[in-house]
């Protein structure tokens, strides 16, 4: 009866701390990534030392189309500081309900915009928009966790607004952008400031130019600028190495 008891109790034992080991250490770690315990707004899956970010749902669509975001974030001057040709072919990956994707698109009236969102839903919204006005030069897809579905050597530039840091599996979708740059194409990500305590953005949808920096590198991208035209927000310029 009491060995009865003591193999109970070694057997729960082994059971709680199998339960309870992952949370405190690493877990499992491939080739790119790590997984621990998440904190509050990320996944606990690591890329090169950052936790990756929750995505942001269909459901806070409303957030990313607030009448004062134009104010808060001045896309206006970001947009302008792209230099885009007429003719330019961009992607704007991770577009959500095409906020920026419209903006480029006056911007390009003989090119277009890849509008790539790994949400259907999102993707309608998006739909919804170019069906309520008289744009003509956007062109929704739907793209993969690893994957935004581009053809190589198709596009002048890559642009990711505030997705960047909510890519599961960032190593594949850039290695794919990268394939996707035509020669001299560049690729520009817009984030908000981590080195900033001011910026009141939830910290895992924050990054710094130190890890962005090194994360780019890791697929052949060097950085070309940071300009500091946006209140809020990085607005970093890279190109092949
Ligand atoms: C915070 S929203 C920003 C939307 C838009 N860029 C804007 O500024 O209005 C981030 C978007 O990235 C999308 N996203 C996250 N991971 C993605 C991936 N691997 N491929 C494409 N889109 C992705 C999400 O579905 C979400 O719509």
């Amino acid at each position: 009866m009491l060995f009865k008891n003591f193999c109970k109790l070694f057997i729960s034992c082994l059971i709680c701390w199998q339960i309870a080991a992952p949370t405190s250490t690493a877990l499992i770690q491939s080739k790119y990534y790590s997984y621990r315990q998440p904190s509050f707004d990320g996944t606990g899956k690591y890329y090169m030392g950052r936790e990756i970010a929750q995505v942001m749902g269909h459901q806070g669509a409303g957030w990313l189309e607030r009448p004062d975001r134009a104010t808060e974030e001045q896309p206006q001057k970001m947009v302008a500081a792209l230099g885009l040709k007429s003719t330019d072919v961009v992607a704007d990956i991770g577009a959500g309900t095409g906020y920026i994707s419209q903006l480029i698109a006056r911007q390009v009236p003989q090119g277009k915009v890849l509008a790539v969102d790994v949400q259907p839903e999102m993707v309608e919204l998006l739909k919804q928009r170019i069906k309520n006005s008289k744009i003509t030069n956007i062109q929704p897809q739907l793209g993969t966790e690893q994957s935004p579905k581009l053809p190589p050597a198709s596009i002048d530039l890559a642009i990711m607004v505030d997705a960047y840091h909510e890519f599961s599996y960032p190593r594949e979708m850039m290695t794919e952008i990268v394939n996707a740059l035509q020669p001299g194409g560049r690729v520009v990500l817009t984030e908000y400031r981590g080195e900033d305590p001011k910026v009141n953005i939830k910290p895992r949808h924050k990054t710094t130019q130190k890890q962005i920096q090194q994360e780019m590198k890791a697929v052949g991208l060097k950085l070309l600028k940071n300009e500091s035209v946006l209140p809020q927000q990085h607005l970093f310029f890279f190109g092949k190495s």
